[in-house]
């Protein structure tokens, strides 16, 4: 039940933000935690469906749903009773070294989902690093090759495997050389800011040529390279959505040379795109999947999804003491099956459709909002000076986040200068709009300088 229940009473901020009890949380809390990526912000207090409410007492209208985790909505009372009926059997199994009766029903659930109609095999993990290290680690084990191309802005996580993948911001790797050796980035089709300076209407797909062209034809052996890693939509790096013909070019590229293509779908996977999954968008079938995130709607569990042939060939090569948690695949059960019954795909198509439309109009008549993209509830904002020079506005988006949260709408970046529209897929079409306002009415309030 939601403990608002007028939608005039949302969002509410009757505190400055952070509050008073929200400050005091803060503080304490840097002396105690590492830092990491927290804003000075968001203190939590409950959650439900599509909205937050923190500390002292003010409800926010959520557009990043837990970083695109809490896709069926916040404490989703199916989700909710799944892991309360499994509470009462079990929490922990050791789920590698024992079998029980969850992992192989979420396994095979994922592998019928998963597009491409071969026989699969799953492995369970606990975040998204986590199956982007096991992907690395299936990829070398039965290719028995060593190097991997992926792409700039690429995200792909922060532990040293997936951090060698990783190319969106120098903060993530500043200080940490070296991490896995073998990578190579090749430029993402960001057409906004083509890598080539090139017009997408003819451009005849130069970066994905690239790979082959200037890639693997001058210093990286093909036969060496072991997997592509690539996000479907770039997330972390700017909600950067590639044409068609980019991602099928780079898999005929990976057929041609026995390359893998590890699709990473941790964040545009589970109905965020309108799709199961993004790359269905292309008609592209991986050889590998990765995703997390969204599968247990906020309880950790992540899966890499490989074809049944690559499987290892003895047992020990690779493990997890937590991953496949019980909790997680009770959870992970109910709400694929959540997203089947209620047909999200079909609403997050068609909110999605109306949000780009509407955002789209309103680009005309701004100065900075540079260019808006997105597919299903995964769209991005680019903030620009001016349309004309295209200059990055890193400040004004930071400020357009800032004043989001005082005006009582959670809105994150992504990249240089995007801003990412992620609410959970369940969000009420009148809080959605009411948002989108929001968003709307504080751009315009800083072109008229008000802001
Ligand atoms: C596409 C993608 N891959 C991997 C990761 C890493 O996931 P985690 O933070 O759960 O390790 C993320 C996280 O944002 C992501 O967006």
């Amino acid at each position: 039940m939601l403990w608002v229940s007028t939608l005039g009473e949302i969002p509410k901020i009757k505190t400055e933000i952070p509050g008073p009890k929200a400050k005091k949380i803060i503080s304490e809390s840097k002396k105690y935690l590492i830092t990491t990526t927290r804003f000075d912000s968001l203190v939590i207090s409950r959650a439900e469906n599509d909205i937050i409410e923190d500390v002292d007492g003010n409800i926010f209208i959520d557009f990043a749903a837990g970083i695109a985790v809490t896709n069926t909505g916040h404490r989703n009372k199916v989700i909710v009773d799944a892991i309360i009926k499994q509470l009462d059997r079990y929490i922990h199994s050791a789920p590698h070294d024992f079998f029980d009766d969850l992992q192989y029903k979420v396994a095979k659930k994922l592998t019928e989902i998963t597009p491409g109609a071969f026989p699969k095999k799953v492995f369970f993990g606990n975040s998204g690093t986590e199956a982007i290290e096991a992907a690395i680690k299936i990829a070398k084990y039965s290719t028995k090759r060593f190097r991997f191309i992926s792409f700039i802005r690429g995200f792909h996580g922060r532990t040293h495997g997936s951090l060698a993948l990783t190319a969106s911001k120098p903060v993530h790797k500043r200080g940490l050389f070296y991490t896995m050796p073998g990578v190579v980035h090749v430029p993402y089709a960001y057409c906004y800011r083509c890598p080539f300076g090139l017009d997408p209407s003819n451009c005849n797909f130069r970066c994905a040529k690239f790979i082959e062209e200037q890639v693997l034809d001058t210093f990286l052996p093909p036969d060496e390279v072991a997997a592509i890693f690539m996000e479907p939509i770039q997330g972390e790096g700017g909600y950067i959505v590639p044409p068609d013909g980019f991602v099928r070019n780079v898999k005929r590229i990976a057929e041609k040379y026995d390359i893998l293509f590890v699709d990473d779908e941790i964040q545009s996977g589970f109905w965020r795109s309108g799709k199961p999954f993004a790359i269905e968008h292309y008609n592209v079938v991986p050889d590998i999947i990765t995703v997390a995130k969204s599968i247990a709607n906020g309880v950790p569990l992540s899966a890499a999804i490989s074809k049944s042939e690559l499987d290892f060939d003895t047992k020990g090569v690779h493990s997890s003491t937590f991953g496949g948690n019980a909790l997680a695949l009770a959870a992970a059960i109910a709400n694929i099956e959540y997203f089947e019954r209620e047909k999200i795909g079909e609403r997050v198509t068609k909110l999605g459709k109306q949000a780009l439309s509407i955002l789209n109009e309103f680009k005309e008549e701004t100065e900075i909002v540079g260019d808006v993209r997105g597919k299903g509830l995964m769209i991005g904002v680019e903030i620009v000076k001016n349309k004309d020079s295209k200059e990055y506005a890193t400040k004004i988006r930071d400020k357009i986040c800032n004043e989001a949260l005082k005006r009582g709408l959670i809105l994150l970046p992504a990249g240089k200068s995007a801003l990412r529209i992620a609410p959970p897929l369940t969000i009420r079409e009148q809080i959605f709009d009411k948002g989108l306002e929001i968003l709307m009415s504080i751009i315009s309030d800083i072109e008229k300088g008000k802001i």
